[in-house]
């Protein structure tokens, strides 16, 4: 049961334990962690929420660890981090058997640096895959026995390569269909890897994840399966999924909801914790993996909202996320998906929308860092007592 006690030290000594319990980061350099323990009294978001034993953790979007002011809120505000993009397939192996390790390498040694834990994203998705391995399945030259050859082998030379250093690997990611009105969620047939390889690729990733690091807590990860989905169908078709893997034994030991949402759409952060709560049921960890609240903006680069209430409910957004993570004590981490509006993926997904992170777009704290920092701040003491009057 070595997994367990590495979750309860972890849990219990919150960022300034991580060193000593993370075999890959036993080696960083001693004056960054005593740098980290002697935080008390600060009010940075990583160091409040060590004290309830949180990580806050940011996806690192840009890649842009050269930049001071970039580097320096990275490592004063967040206790753990996940590459944006720097860990996929299309960027490791852009070329077949010609690897590129330079930016997944260069975060794990900043993490180390800064006691940071890492969360490694994502061995198993229909995106950002290397054209060689696409075209080749395409034009028929990879056939499907050679293309789970392959995956096999990916997930061997990455997760063997980041052993011991890696805390949550995000294994699986967004296998299931959005529910419609006639449709509920379901597990998308019409996947990349499951159209070739079938269902049972999925736990197979996970077991040649755990066979290639079997301490790294291996994580499935998905949007709308905490509270966002009106009709909790997503949310329900994945647990249903969860509960039949746990029961043949898959090793799956956490589920990560990304928390993308959009002020447009309701969001309710009872019916979150609820789902998250639900899912530690089944004796999963749980972790908000990619927060983010977009919002309608004047343009993509000054990112105002044009509606004067989008700027009170984007805040309150990532507040009831953050309530619904430290109300589950199985919940181990609240991660944001990037930190800075000039750098979020939003603009260019989603015309129109922008305003989805913590910090403006010249890396000022926004309302929604407040917001953060005094909800865990109060979770950290408790509301001060009140006098008699
Ligand atoms: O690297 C190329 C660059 O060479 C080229 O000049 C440029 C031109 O557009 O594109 C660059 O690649 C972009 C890449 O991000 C790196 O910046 C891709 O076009 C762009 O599509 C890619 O977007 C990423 C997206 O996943 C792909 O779906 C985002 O950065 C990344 O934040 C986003 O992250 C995903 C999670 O992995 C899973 N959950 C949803 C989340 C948001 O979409």
């Amino acid at each position: 049961m070595k997994r367990r006690s590495f979750l309860t030290l972890t849990g219990a000594a919150g960022v300034a334990g991580v060193a000593a319990t993370v075999p890959g980061l036993a080696a960083a350099p001693a004056a960054a962690s005593t740098a980290r323990t002697a935080a008390a009294g600060s009010s940075s978001l990583r160091d409040l929420a060590a004290r309830i034993g949180l990580h806050i953790g940011t996806a690192v979007i840009p890649f842009d660890l050269d930049n001071a002011p970039y580097a320096e809120i990275l490592a004063e505000q967040f206790s753990a981090v996940t590459p944006g993009n720097e860990m996929k397939w299309g960027v490791v192996e852009p070329t077949q058997g010609q690897f590129d390790w330079s930016g997944a390498d260069r975060l794990v040694s900043f993490a180390q640096a800064h006691g940071q834990l890492v969360r490694g994203h994502t061995l198993l998705w229909h995106n950002q895959l290397p054209t060689w391995l696409t075209d080749g399945v395409t034009n028929g030259s990879i056939s499907n026995s050679q293309l789970a050859d392959l995956l096999k082998q990916h997930i061997f030379t990455e997760v063997g390569r980041y052993r011991g250093k890696i805390w949550q690997w995000d294994v699986a990611n967004e296998f299931f269909t959005d529910a419609t009105s006639t449709n509920p969620s379901h597990l998308n047939q019409d996947d990349f890897w499951v159209s070739h390889l079938g269902p049972d690729i999925i736990p197979q990733a996970f077991r040649w994840a755990h066979q290639a690091d079997p301490h790294a807590l291996l994580f499935y990860n998905d949007y709308n399966i905490a509270g966002e989905d009106g009709s909790n169908s997503k949310s329900d078709a994945v647990f249903a999924w969860l509960k039949q893997m746990l029961a043949q034994g898959v090793p799956i030991h956490g589920v990560g909801d990304q928390g993308h949402l959009d002020t447009q759409f309701g969001f309710s952060g009872a019916k979150m914790q609820q789902d998250l709560e639900r899912y530690a049921g089944l004796g999963l960890k749980v972790a908000i993996t990619e927060a983010d609240v977009r919002t309608f903006v004047d343009g993509p680069t000054t990112q105002v909202p044009t509606d004067s209430l989008a700027q009170f409910a984007q805040p309150f957004e990532f507040g009831q996320m953050l309530k619904a993570a430290m109300a589950v004590p199985d919940c181990l981490s609240f991660t944001v998906w990037g930190f800075g509006d000039a750098d979020s993926w939003v603009p260019g997904f989603f015309t129109g929308e922008g305003y989805a992170t913590i910090y403006d777009v010249s890396l000022q704290p926004k309302p929604a860092f407040f917001e953060l920092q005094q909800d865990l701040a109060l979770g950290a003491s408790g509301a001060p007592r009140h006098k008699d009057h």
